[in-house]
């Protein structure tokens, strides 16, 4: 009898490792690596985010917690969501978990039997399909083509759904492609929903404030009122906050299913960081200023990768909307030979020859389930994305 639960062999492990270890290697080894891989802004935690946590300490607000979140910040979540949502959730209707990925993880834990299905629009952020198979359940990935600029069309929707489908997971902006739905866009999807009653909707917001252009974010449950009850609205601090190390990640639900949730949650981590929650608190109901001032910055390397990427040999950048990626396709470089003789047969060689080569790390797209891709993240600095878009330049001048 071995060891290791048999779960486990169903789950792979982080396609963005083996890139990441690389990379790593070779910056200890002396060489000038640019690192686009990471998931988390390079602004710090907003001052007045830090000396609520001071104050919480001081206050010895160092003990265990309720398990789902402290009153005062479920408190600040209600508001939140009224105030940019038109959500008007309960606070018996709030979770808080050590960030959104737990509040995923126990959403989904929480739910799913084996023979379930969950829809899940591919490019998607891996983590998606790996905790449904953790779960017992089966991902069912449904590709969002990059001339549909990577959004999920309401046909390919509606083929999806099966008896079976428990939920739909929606993600916009989106990690990996940074496409964000209109809320035409997510109507339409919407509609769909709305016949087949059976199928709740788990919307992860994470990126909601990291929109460029005058884009109007909207979420399902705010679209379609009559999708309140099965859907739950999932978000947290880690990304707009800066704070992606504090983890704290929340959501609005139907109270059988935040219950549920909280059971999990009761017999894993207990409740999240208690200074985290306090901080979290001074987040959401602190000022947002520095929002826009961010995301003026995060909008100018966007446009500077978009504009580069398409200045490359056999690469196609498309404009995304927010978040803090861009998801070229390299399918022009596919059958070319790189410099050290290797011809790239997958976008897989392409990101391994381009780091090799220039020293430049970035993710393979089919890590996320749509290739030959590439995901950049621009939330480095801008000298550093620059010179990175120029190696990419010149990587793919050079190959034959
Ligand atoms: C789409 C998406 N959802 C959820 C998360 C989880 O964020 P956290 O657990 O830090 O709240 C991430 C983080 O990378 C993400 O990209």
């Amino acid at each position: 009898m071995g060891l290791i639960a048999h779960a486990l062999e169903r789950v792979k492990p982080s396609p963005t490792m083996a890139i990441t270890s690389k990379a790593r290697e070779m910056k200890a080894a002396g060489f000038d690596v640019i690192g686009l891989g990471a998931g988390e802004p390079d602004f710090d935690t907003p001052d007045n985010v830090k000396q609520a946590a001071i104050a919480a300490i001081q206050r010895g607000e160092t003990k265990y917690t309720a398990v789902d979140g402290i009153p005062e910040l479920k408190r600040a979540i209600v508001s939140k969501f009224e105030r940019e949502n038109g959500l008007a959730y309960k606070p018996s209707e709030i979770t808080v978990g050590s960030g959104g990925k737990q509040v995923l993880y126990n959403a989904l834990l929480a739910t799913l039997n084996p023979g379930d299905e969950v829809i899940v629009p591919s490019p998607y952020w891996v983590s998606y399909p790996d905790i449904v198979l953790l779960a017992g359940a089966t991902p069912v990935i449904v590709e969002a083509k990059l001339e549909d600029g990577f959004k999920l069309s309401p046909k390919a929707l509606e083929a999806a759904i099966t008896p079976r489908t428990k939920w739909f997971i929606f993600n916009s902006p989106s990690n990996p492609t940074g496409a964000a739905y209109s809320r035409a866009e997510l109507k339409a999807l919407t509609d769909v929903l709305v016949e087949h009653p059976h199928v709740h909707v788990m919307t992860d917001d994470m990126y909601e404030h990291l929109v460029y252009d005058d884009f109007k974010f909207t979420t399902p449950a705010q679209v379609e009122p009559s999708l309140y009850d099965r859907t739950l609205t999932i978000n947290g601090t880690s990304k707009a906050y800066c704070m992606t190390g504090w983890r704290i990640g929340y959501a609005g639900g139907p109270e059988p299913l935040i219950k549920a949730m909280a059971m999990i949650q009761s017999q894993s981590t207990t409740n999240p960081a208690a200074v985290s929650q306090w901080a979290a608190v001074e987040a959401l109901n602190g000022p947002q200023d520095f929002i826009p001032k961010h995301n003026k910055i995060f909008k100018e390397r966007r446009d500077l990768a978009v504009s580069m990427l398409n200045q490359a040999n056999g690469i196609k950048c498309p404009t995304p909307e927010g978040a803090f990626y861009v998801y070229p396709s390299c399918a022009g470089t596919i059958g070319r030979t790189a410099s050290t003789g290797k011809t790239l047969k997958t976008d897989e060689d392409f990101v391994t020859e381009l780091l090799e080569a220039e020293g430049v790390a970035v993710v393979h797209g089919s890590a996320f389930g749509l290739g030959p891709a590439f995901r950049i993240s621009y939330a480095v600095k801008t000298e550093d994305l620059e010179e990175a878009c120029r190696r990419i330049q010149r990587f793919c001048g050079n190959l034959s």
